[in-house]
């Protein structure tokens, strides 16, 4: 036997009871992994939603969610100013106007909406006189009642925005688009026979818009 085969048995015995040292000096449980090269692979060191923060150093933020930076919104996201209140709505009505375009698509789908959101309280034709609507101690008003004939698109849009007496908040289940969609098709019940604009409150010479 030459020198080389001698060397390439030897490699090779060495190279088995290396084997044979790691596989078989494990302890025989069926649920042990066995020896783990690469253990990164199999225990990710990702961190899990809601766990607390080990890394971070400031105690007060080890417990909870970071909060975004004072001062900034999230991208897309536009802030409504207007107020849930008194002034809120006075200036929504002034100030606030449909960015949509008004056509008749917006106005189909304002439709929809107003069939699947706001029928059930305000009727078919906005008289109030919904299956729901008729059965709440204080009927919802007519939009083509005196008090609502003229209700400017910018206080429709707040009313549905924060609700309005008996009737809730709608923010929560339609974007801002859709409740545009759905003022567009409030106004058409206003003025059925598309007769007249609805009115806009004069703009007042104070600076009360926020
Ligand atoms: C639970 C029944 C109910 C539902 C649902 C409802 N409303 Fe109303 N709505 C009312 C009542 C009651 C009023 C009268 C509130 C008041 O003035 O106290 C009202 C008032 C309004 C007004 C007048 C607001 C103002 O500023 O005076 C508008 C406009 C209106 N609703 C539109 C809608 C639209 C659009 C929807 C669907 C997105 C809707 N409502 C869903 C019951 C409802």
């Amino acid at each position: 036997m030459n020198k080389k085969v001698t060397r390439i048995i030897s490699l090779m015995t060495l190279f088995s009871c290396v084997t044979i040292a790691f596989t078989s000096c494990e302890k025989h449980d069926a649920n042990s992994p066995g020896v783990e090269f690469m253990a990164d692979m199999y225990r990710s060191p990702s961190l899990e939603s809601y766990m607390a923060y080990t890394s971070l150093t400031d105690s007060a933020v080890m417990q909870a969610n970071r909060l975004p930076v004072a001062g900034t919104i999230a991208r897309g996201f536009m802030p409504y100013i207007y107020g849930n209140d008194t002034t809120g709505y006075g200036n929504a009505g002034r100030y606030l106007h449909n960015p949509l375009a008004k056509n008749e698509i917006n106005l189909k789908q304002g439709e929809e909406l107003y069939g699947k959101f706001c029928v059930h309280c305000h009727g078919a034709t906005g008289a109030g006189d919904g299956l729901v609507g008729g059965k709440l101690p204080g009927a919802p008003p007519s939009y083509t009642g005196a008090a609502l004939k003229n209700l400017p698109e910018g206080k429709i849009f707040h009313s549905i925005t924060y609700g309005k007496g008996l009737m809730g908040a709608h923010a929560s289940q339609l974007d801002k688009d859709e409740r545009w969609k759905i003022v567009q098709y409030v106004q058409k019940l206003q003025n059925p026979n598309g007769a007249a604009p609805v009115a806009e409150e004069a703009p007042k010479a104070t600076t009360e818009a926020k």
